[in-house]
């Protein structure tokens, strides 16, 4: 297992069954990678006669080459919000892309609009709603974003727990992407998007928050038919205080490794 799971993937024993609640047609997924979750999401779709599309600029070279020959799938590789004009009657999301409030918020506005052409309602799950990226933008192509939603940002330094401020050292994106250089306030960080969609639209939606592998969000239309049950489910899992003590533990134990690499490189200098 790797040294610290961060894949969206990692939450397939709670995707899996909501999918199964829900039954999408087409689903779309923001942000692949090496397709961690593209594979389940795929395996899915084609057990139940679905369409998954994924969208990315740049994923790996691994998931080029897997998607190659994928079936039920297509990829668009370009970015999220350039992308979705060309997304047609989708019935799920899920949103890993680019972890900054701009980004996701306006992909929000999108899916939210998308529900009402299509009058449907709005399943999507939303990744990095915890530390670092809640209430921290980060960006991999930071030119991509106004100038005006931007935050003051550094591809050199890193974060850690405990310090709003970045610093030397931390969890850093060595050069795949720039950190905010403060944490907090407007218009920072994913989870604070988030609830900045959904304020003013009351009770339209329910937002579920599950505290592990860098918390998950869950939004969905509160009157779709699915949504009681689809509650129920993740009633256990919302705010869950041992899932959160988990995720600091092992954030924690990840940051002292960072430390002692570093530490042991400044020596061998
Ligand atoms: C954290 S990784 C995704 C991990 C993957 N979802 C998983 O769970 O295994 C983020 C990915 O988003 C892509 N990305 C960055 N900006 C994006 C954007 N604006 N739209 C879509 N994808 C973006 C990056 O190229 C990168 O592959």
């Amino acid at each position: 297992m790797e040294l610290l799971i961060h894949s969206m993937g990692e939450f397939e024993s709670l995707i899996t069954p909501v999918l199964d609640l829900v039954k999408p047609r087409k689903l779309v997924e923001v942000g692949s990678e090496h397709g961690g979750l593209t594979t389940i999401l795929n395996s899915w779709t084609l057990s139940n006669d679905a369409h998954l599309l994924s969208v990315d600029p740049a994923p790996s070279e691994k998931f080029k080459h897997w998607a190659q020959n994928a079936q039920c799938f297509t990829h668009i590789a370009k970015p999220s919000l350039e992308a979705f004009p060309e997304l047609q009657d989708i019935d799920c999301w899920f949103v890993d892309g680019d972890h900054n409030w701009y980004t996701v918020y306006h992909e929000l506005q999108n899916i939210h609009q998308h529900g009402l052409t299509y009058q449907k309602p709005v399943l999507a799950f939303l990744h990095d709603v915890a530390w670092p990226c809640g209430r921290r933008d980060s960006y991999y192509a930071p030119e991509r974003i106004p100038a005006e939603y931007r935050q003051p940002h550094s591809y050199d330094i890193g974060v850690t727990l405990d310090r709003g401020a970045i610093v030397a050292g931390g969890f850093r994106g060595l050069g795949a992407f720039a950190w905010a250089i403060d944490e907090g306030g407007p218009r920072n960080g994913v989870l604070t998007a988030i609830e900045d969609f959904v304020a003013p639209h009351g009770e339209k939606y329910s937002l579920a928050l599950v505290p592990g592998v860098f918390g998950i969000g869950v939004l969905f239309t509160s009157d779709a038919p699915w949504a009681d049950a689809l509650t129920r489910f993740l009633l256990p899992y919302h705010q869950n205080s041992l899932l959160a003590k988990l995720e600091e533990n092992r954030l924690r134990n990840y940051l002292k490794v960072i430390d002692f690499f570093d530490q042991a490189n400044a020596r061998a200098v």
